[in-house]
């Protein structure tokens, strides 16, 4: 689905952007993995070539930071000649209280994860072709509130307002955006819940499970790819049922 086709996908290194960068090199595309963690990052290049064949480069990048992005999408470029597809996916969930915030940390969640999207959107956008994709990973943090997490869940709900301009100002360049929003997914970085919060979520949860990153990976590969070209601006919610009541 995916030949030729040259995809970056951020804080691919584990979780669910590792799990992004894998279906989409089981879908035949290149890779450019931009990760902060870059002995991961290279450990998991080397893994999915080996598991898919595709072709897979480690960048190590902070998706907070211009330069790094400039010289994320330059080694599209360099490495495969072209950039088709970004998966915007790189994020952090610190939890703590509202009235303990800090300036500093609530500077840190927004640069992560909703300027990153900015940055990188913007850079692609001017190498990408009529066709391409941009897909964000928001959350159900986006729609219901998290206590603990505010400052994330504007982050969120930045990325799906900016999906839905972005959506409009990239559709005469017919390039595609949207996002997914999961619910409560199994990854390192959810590594902190505890077994009884994981049986309080599985309770809220109708499908009775805490998803998986393959359970995301298969709503970005359907939105990266040409069965989605019609779809823009659109924001699809991955999370077993959990926002439905
Ligand atoms: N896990 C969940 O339950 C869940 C739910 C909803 C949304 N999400 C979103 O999905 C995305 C991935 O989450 P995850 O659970 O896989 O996280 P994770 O912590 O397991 O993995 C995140 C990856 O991003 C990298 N990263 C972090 N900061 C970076 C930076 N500044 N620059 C480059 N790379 C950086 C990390 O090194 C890591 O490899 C995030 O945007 C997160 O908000 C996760």
């Amino acid at each position: 689905m995916f030949n030729n086709k040259t995809a970056i996908v951020t804080g691919a290194a584990k979780g669910i952007g590792y799990g992004i960068a894998l279906a989409l090199a089981k879908g035949g595309a290149n890779i450019v993995m931009g990760d902060f963690d870059q002995a991961t990052n290279e450990a998991s290049a080397v893994e999915i070539e080996k598991l898919t064949g595709s072709k897979c480069v480690a960048v190590q990048c902070d998706v907070s930071l211009k330069g790094d992005i400039d010289l994320l999408i330059k080694s599209a470029i360099d490495n495969f000649g072209a950039l088709d597809i970004l998966v915007n996916n790189a994020g952090i969930f610190p939890f703590k209280p509202f009235m303990e915030l800090t300036e500093g940390d609530w500077d840190k969640v927004l640069d992560v994860n909703l300027k990153s999207v900015f940055l990188c959107s913007q850079a692609a956008a001017k190498v990408m072709k009529d066709g391409a994709k941009i897909v964000s990973i928001s959350s159900i943090a986006s729609f219901v509130g998290f206590e603990g997490l505010t400052h994330y869940c504007a982050s969120k709900g930045g990325i799906n307002g900016m999906t839905r301009a972005l959506a409009l100002e990239l559709a005469p360049k017919k390039i595609n955006v949207n996002a997914v929003a999961p619910g409560s997914i199994s990854t390192p970085g959810s590594s902190g819940v505890t077994d009884e919060q994981v049986k309080q979520f599985n309770e809220m949860i109708p499908w009775k499970r805490m998803g998986l990153p393959e359970d995301i990976a298969n709503a970005v590969v359907y939105l990266a790819s040409p069965g989605a070209d019609y779809v823009t601006g659109q924001i699809i919610v991955v999370d077993g049922g959990w926002t439905l009541r």
